[in-house]
């Protein structure tokens, strides 16, 4: 092989530019050109394939940072329609004119689900990334556990895993964690603490919302931020307990954290978060989020009169609070595990690649004897019966229902991931550059800015400013 593509599709991480770059370095040591195609799968679908050369003569361009977040080569949400056999024809050709002899795409779930069809046309690779954790397996035969049945409305199938036959043991997981995972668990852990000391001042309880959508490990993660409950997606609600104990830990120490996860469900197994058809004065429909319909079953169950008595006058709405960590866990600098475990990646893919494989996934494996390295999964492995490939979700050992915190195995989990994952420059990146003057002198400078003057199209035009490149570049 000679050259290769690699893209990275759905949302941003902060360990995507490491990835890149590891594929990089390792494809240098193989002489190989990398080609980055720009805004994921989106470019594939431009006739004109924009796209930029990451190693003229082997080496990395400037603007590949493995500490800065994010992707240089820009993300978006398109995917491949496997119906859409027309599409597969054109874009096969393209990466054809561009030489194009293998392809890496960096994503999660869905990026997975979205390359099988172009898995049969040239070899595809996928180097894992998503802050939600939740492209892996818990053991190797969940994808068989998957049922499905018509929908009720709107035709298409509901899909539900059955109760598990398996002897859960973490040795046997399949791709133990991914990149960017570790930094969102970061920075949501130290919101979480820092909400702490307005709770604890102002004798609240406050709802702290993270991300993750229907998987709860960012949830499960943000205990390192000493959080009182945690409310996993994987657990619908149990309103009377969870009253309970807000008020148990209210009387004692007279403020509440709770972290909830963005896809918390009710008992019927309905999205907390979900479109709530209330209107703003203007007529606007409102969309409230996970926290915020917490919040309100917590304002109507507790109701003002138990404020009064032990807050002295304070109401439900006053006291309770929400605080979403938001886009902030999935931006900036990844920490050293991001950054170590998803340049791995990224150079296995390429690996992957040389060895003549198709449609595998570089995966980041954990066992009690060898602790942390990278090996490979079939695509196929991860996909149900009728061809899906769904989210992993947190495995129910890891939750302590009743603490509602994690248990003994998820405590056991997240230490093999983060007893030292933070690296010293981490710390000392703070210090040098959080307040450096020049933040203060200079605008900020994108990388797209310089990345949009080294962008090649497959028609030879160019936006670059650099002339009329060749077609390729
Ligand atoms: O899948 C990653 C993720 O960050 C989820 O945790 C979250 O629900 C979603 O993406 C948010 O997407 P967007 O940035 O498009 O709002």
């Amino acid at each position: 092989m000679k050259r290769i593509g690699i893209l990275t599709a759905g949302g941003d991480t902060p360990a995507l530019n490491a990835t890149i770059h590891g594929a990089v370095v390792r494809a240098n040591q193989l002489g190989i050109e990398v080609y980055g195609l720009i805004k994921g799968f989106n470019s594939l679908f431009n006739p004109r394939v924009p796209h930029l050369h990451l190693n003229p003569l082997f080496q990395p361009i400037p603007e590949l940072d493995p500490t800065v977040g994010g992707t240089i080569l820009g993300a978006s949400r398109d995917y491949i329609n496997a119906e859409d056999k027309r599409s597969h024809g054109e874009i096969f050709e393209r990466l054809r004119k561009l030489k194009i002899e293998g392809l890496i795409c960096v994503g999660g779930d869905g990026t997975l689900n979205g390359m099988q069809p172009l898995a049969q046309c040239l070899p595809v690779v996928l180097a894992p990334k998503t802050i939600d954790n939740d492209l892996g397996l818990n053991y190797r035969n969940e994808p068989d556990e998957w049922q499905r049945r018509p929908a009720a409305k709107g035709g298409g199938f509901v899909y539900e895993q059955t109760p598990s036959r398996t002897v859960f043991d973490l040795d046997y997981m399949i791709n133990f964690v991914t990149p960017g995972f570790v930094t969102a668990v970061y920075v949501s852990s130290i919101g979480v603490r820092r909400i702490r000391s307005t709770a604890e001042s102002h004798r609240r309880i406050a709802i702290v919302e993270v991300m993750g959508r229907h998987s709860g490990y960012i949830s499960l993660g943000a205990a390192y931020g000493r959080p009182d409950i945690i409310l996993l997606p994987e657990h619908p609600l149990e309103i009377e307990p969870l009253v309970q104990r807000v008020k148990e830990i209210y009387e004692l120490q007279k403020n509440v954290v709770i972290v909830c996860g963005e896809g918390v469900v009710d008992a019927e197994g309905n999205e907390l978060g979900a479109e709530k058809s209330s209107h703003d004065p203007a007529g606007n429909k409102l969309l409230s989020g996970a926290a915020e319909s917490l919040r309100q079953i917590l304002i109507e169950q507790m109701g003002d009169e138990y404020f009064k008595v032990l807050r002295r006058g304070g109401i439900a709405r006053e006291v309770i609070f929400t605080r979403k960590i938001g886009h902030t866990q999935r931006g900036g600098r990844p920490i050293r595990f991001d950054r170590f475990y998803a340049a791995g990646l990224g150079g296995k893919a390429v690996d992957l690649l040389l060895e003549g494989r198709n449609n595998v996934v570089a995966t980041l494996q954990w066992n009690r004897k060898r602790s942390f390295f990278v090996d490979s999964f079939d695509a196929n492995g991860f996909r149900d019966r009728w061809g899906l490939i769904h989210a992993r979700r947190v495995h129910p050992s890891f939750y302590d229902r009743h603490l509602m915190k994690p248990s003994r195995a998820g405590i056991e989990y997240l230490m093999q991931i983060f007893t030292g994952a933070i690296g010293e420059d981490d710390t000392e990146s703070i210090r040098e550059s959080l307040f450096a003057p020049g933040n203060l002198l200079e605008p900020y400078h994108s990388f797209n800015t310089d990345i949009a003057k080294r962008i090649c199209f497959l028609d030879g035009g160019g936006e670059s400013g650099m002339g009329e490149p060749e077609p390729g570049c």
